[in-house]
Formats: C-alpha cells, sequence, structure tokens
C-alpha cells in the first residue's frame, strides 16, 4: 500500500472532522448506520475472526473508539494475544464505508459498568462463559456480570473512507503519521 505523501489539504481535514461526528452520533443514535461496526480479529492459528458490535463512543482527540464485551470471549483472546484489529462501518442511508486498522485493549472498566442499564449489565452474567457448548438454547446460568464485563479499547492508527455515490469518492487517513490523501476509488 502506497503511503499517502502529505498532510490533509482543507478538504481532507473537513472530511476527518465529519467522520468523526458521524461516528460520535453513532454512539447514542440506535438507527445510525455507524452503530454496528464489525470488528475483525486474528486466532493464534492467524485465522480471520470476524464478529458485529455496537459502536460506544468515539473521541478523535485521543484518539479511541469504545466497545463493550466479556472477559471471557473468543475476541478478548485473540486481542490479548495479538492486539492489532480491523473494524468495518457501513451506511445504507448515505452510501459511505468505513474501514479502520489499529490496535486494540481489554479494560476492566468497574466505573462504566457502574452506568450500564440492568438488561445491559445481564449480558454479561451468563455462566459458562460465551462460545461453550450447550444442549439446549437457554441450558446456562449466572455468574457476576461486573467481573465479566470489559471495555474494548480501539487506537486507530489508519482511516479509509469510501463513499459509493456517483461519482465514487476514496480517502485514506494515516493517523500516527498526520497524513491523507484521496485514493483511485
Ligand atoms: C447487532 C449486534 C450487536 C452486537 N453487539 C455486541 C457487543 O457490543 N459486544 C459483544 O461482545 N458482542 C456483540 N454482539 C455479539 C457478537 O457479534 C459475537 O457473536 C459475540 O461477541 C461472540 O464473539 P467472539 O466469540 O468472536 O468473541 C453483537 C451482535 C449483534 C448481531
Amino acid at each position: 500500500m502506497d503511503a499517502c505523501p502529505a498532510p490533509p489539504d482543507p478538504a481532507l481535514r473537513t472530511l476527518l472532522d465529519a467522520i468523526w461526528q458521524r461516528l460520535a452520533r453513532a454512539t447514542h443514535d440506535r438507527a445510525a448506520g455507524w452503530r454496528h461496526p464489525a470488528l475483525a480479529s486474528v486466532d493464534e492459528t492467524g485465522a480471520p475472526r470476524v464478529r458485529t458490535l455496537v459502536l460506544r463512543g468515539a473521541d478523535p482527540a485521543a484518539p479511541a473508539l469504545v466497545l463493550h464485551t466479556d472477559a471471557r470471549s473468543a475476541k478478548a483472546a485473540e486481542i490479548a494475544h495479538q492486539a492489532r484489529v480491523a473494524l468495518v462501518f457501513w451506511d445504507p442511508a448515505i452510501g459511505t464505508q468505513l474501514r479502520i486498522e489499529g490496535e486494540a485493549a481489554i479494560i476492566a472498566d468497574p466505573a462504566t459498568f457502574a452506568t450500564l442499564p440492568p438488561p445491559a449489565r445481564r449480558l454479561y452474567a451468563v455462566d459458562p462463559a460465551p462460545g461453550t457448548p450447550i444442549e439446549a438454547p437457554g441450558a446456562f446460568g449466572e455468574t457476576d456480570p461486573a467481573r465479566c464485563f470489559r471495555v474494548l479499547r480501539v487506537v486507530p492508527r489508519r482511516l479509509e473512507w469510501l463513499d459509493i455515490s456517483l461519482p465514487h469518492r476514496r480517502a485514506r487517513f494515516d493517523l500516527a503519521g498526520g497524513r491523507a490523501c484521496w485514493l483511485v476509488p
């Protein structure tokens, strides 16, 4: 992949601001297209794994994205082994895809857990661990969800935006190097 040669021009800076605003909106707007990204990680054999999550936070100043998960999930073990992850967002209402590459960390965060409404807390109460084979759909018990809840924090290194309205437009932002460029779509 060719590196972007220069810092963002004004049009690219405006686009990057709009991307962060759309991410921030998706954290509180249940209908927002970018609310449910797919998160890809790799397992210990190098095989790709991907699943849907809810975007919970987007901070352009850090920069960081926040998601929630279970400490016992496969993705938590995969990220502990290999922090590099990718996310993809698709908003059909505006015809835009956002791809993000970065590094993830799994973080115990009792203060955030305390802010969750009871139905959200119960998601982390399943026992045994998520993904354990069982004999029937409801054949599992409960444990203390506070012990299982984790924040999944992603530090984005690269964003790639694609607008499929005609004519297609595509741009990349190398956040670490402070560079950005338009790409052939
Ligand atoms: C719409 C939707 C939202 C989801 N949100 C989350 C989430 O925020 N956190 C999470 O851990 N799993 C979420 N899931 C479940 C994951 O897609 C996945 O099935 C689960 O986390 C197990 O993944 P793993 O075995 O790769 O760790 C969501 C699934 C759907 C369909």
